[in-house]
């Protein structure tokens, strides 16, 4: 196993091309990484991380006021607290389940037929360029009930609130992009919101001028903070799940083969895809006091990230951590997507996921869609496959050939 060199830093190019192969040695040999140049902590063993996202006391989440509020235009839902936080998550979590969830699913499985099919003829694709991602984009649009003719403009701005909230280090240029990205999707809002608190309908922007805090409509700034927070938080993550999931079912043909036969086994490999390949790899937190991890102090006022991808592989919390298993015995997948969840794909405590059964409608709903539709779906011969990103990772793009199936998307 390679050695932590005292040299080693999060910021390299070699750590940014595959930080999967810095995780074991980060965690037996410096389980606090201090990062100087940004004056942060790493941690990367599976109890720490889960300690930090659970004890609110010591971790907040005052990080997010610089790294999150000024493109989200307001305080988004991961930075409040107590009856605040637990009324204005209810409201979103509404816009989620029950019977707009089932809407959604309909709403998901003719979003994803309409981008399909005029890729099914030409037997390739990049499932994360030509498919998923405006995908993502549809679907987000929406559920939020946002015009979906403008998904390519609102997809552009989203590029850049995102840019600004997933960077470790921004230039001054990149910084002014992302707040103009920003500062033009808030004035797109404006008028929406106007003509939904007149006009309310069943979508979540509605929902959200509807409800009510303490007994007081909510602000135009909070609504517009609490749509930027869903449209950059359900967007980017759900993508990359769709397409590592493909990725590790191309790479493990048997396995791609009992969920072809077996698709009640897609919600396995879905959890099993979030375990073994998060989409989202850093959470930050604050430390308000001093805290001790593995014999080192991690200082009053400190950021810390939490390494997900580092702690859901993590030996001491799962056998054989880096293989891609299915049927692994130790990760209930009823749990996965769940407040219980093993795994930390979607966080733990307070401000876990509130979009985790959502995001598992959603993929397992289009990835059953692909399976039914492609046969023998292989890589793209001669096309590099490459992941990026350090904040939330996966592939840039995926190229696949596959043998258009004899049937075409039905209607749901
Ligand atoms: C596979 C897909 C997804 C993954 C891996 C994922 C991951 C995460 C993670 C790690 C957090 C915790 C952040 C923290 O503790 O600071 C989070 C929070 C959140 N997610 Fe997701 N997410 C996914 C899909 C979605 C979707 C589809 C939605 C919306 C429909 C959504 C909405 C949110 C919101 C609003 C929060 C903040 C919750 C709070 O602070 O109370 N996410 N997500």
């Amino acid at each position: 196993m390679p050695t932590v060199d005292p040299r080693f830093s999060v910021l390299s190019e070699d750590f940014a091309t595959d930080p999967y192969r810095y995780f074991a040695p980060l965690r037996e040999q410096a389980p606090v990484h201090y990062e100087p140049a940004i004056d942060s902590y790493f941690l990367s063993r599976y109890r720490d991380v889960k300690r930090v996202l659970t004890d609110h006391e010591t971790f907040t989440t005052e990080t997010l006021q610089v790294r999150a509020e000024p493109v989200m235009r307001g305080p988004v839902l991961a930075q409040m607290t107590g009856a605040e936080h637990t009324a204005k998550r209810k409201i979103v979590v509404r816009g989620f389940t029950g019977q707009a969830l089932q809407d959604q699913i309909r709403a998901i499985h003719a979003n994803a037929a309409e981008l399909i099919a005029p890729l099914l003829p030409r037997g390739r694709m990049d499932l994360v360029n030509d498919f998923g991602r405006p995908l993502a984009v549809h679907v987000t649009l929406d559920v939020l009930g946002l015009d979906k003719k403008d998904w390519r403009q609102i997809a552009a701005w989203h590029s850049g609130v995102a840019e600004f909230i997933t960077s470790i280090v921004l230039t001054p240029e990149r910084r002014r992009h992302c707040m103009d990205c920003a500062e033009q999707l808030e004035a797109y809002l404006v008028p929406v919101i106007e003509q939904r608190r007149r006009h309310p309908g069943e979508d979540l922007i509605s929902k959200l001028c509807t409800a009510e805090f303490d007994g007081i409509a909510m602000s135009d700034r909070d609504v517009t903070a609490l749509i930027i927070n869903v449209l950059a938080a359900a967007t980017e993550p759900a993508d990359k799940t769709l397409a590592l999931l493909f990725k590790h079912l191309i790479d493990h043909p048997e396995q791609m083969a009992q969920v072809r036969q077996d698709p009640t086994l897609l919600p396995a490999a879905i959890a099993e895809t979030l375990r073994h390949t998060p989409p989202v790899q850093l959470v930050p937190r604050q430390a308000e006091r001093d805290a001790v991890f593995a014999g080192s102090t991690v200082p009053a006022g400190a950021t810390v990230f939490c390494l997900i991808g580092a702690a859901n592989r993590d030996p001491d919390a799962f056998a054989a951590p880096d293989t891609f298993d299915i049927l692994r015995t130790d990760l209930a997948t009823a749990r996965s997507f769940t407040a219980a969840a093993q795994h930390l794909a979607f966080g733990a405590g307070l401000h876990q996921c509130v979009g985790a059964a959502f995001a598992r409608a959603e993929i397992e709903t289009v990835a059953a869609m692909l399976l039914s539709l492609l046969d023998q779906v292989r890589y793209t011969p001669g096309v590099r496959y490459r992941e990026t990103g350090l904040y939330t990772r996966g592939p840039a793009s995926l190229c696949v050939d596959f043998t258009p199936a004899q049937s075409t998307p039905e209607p749901h």
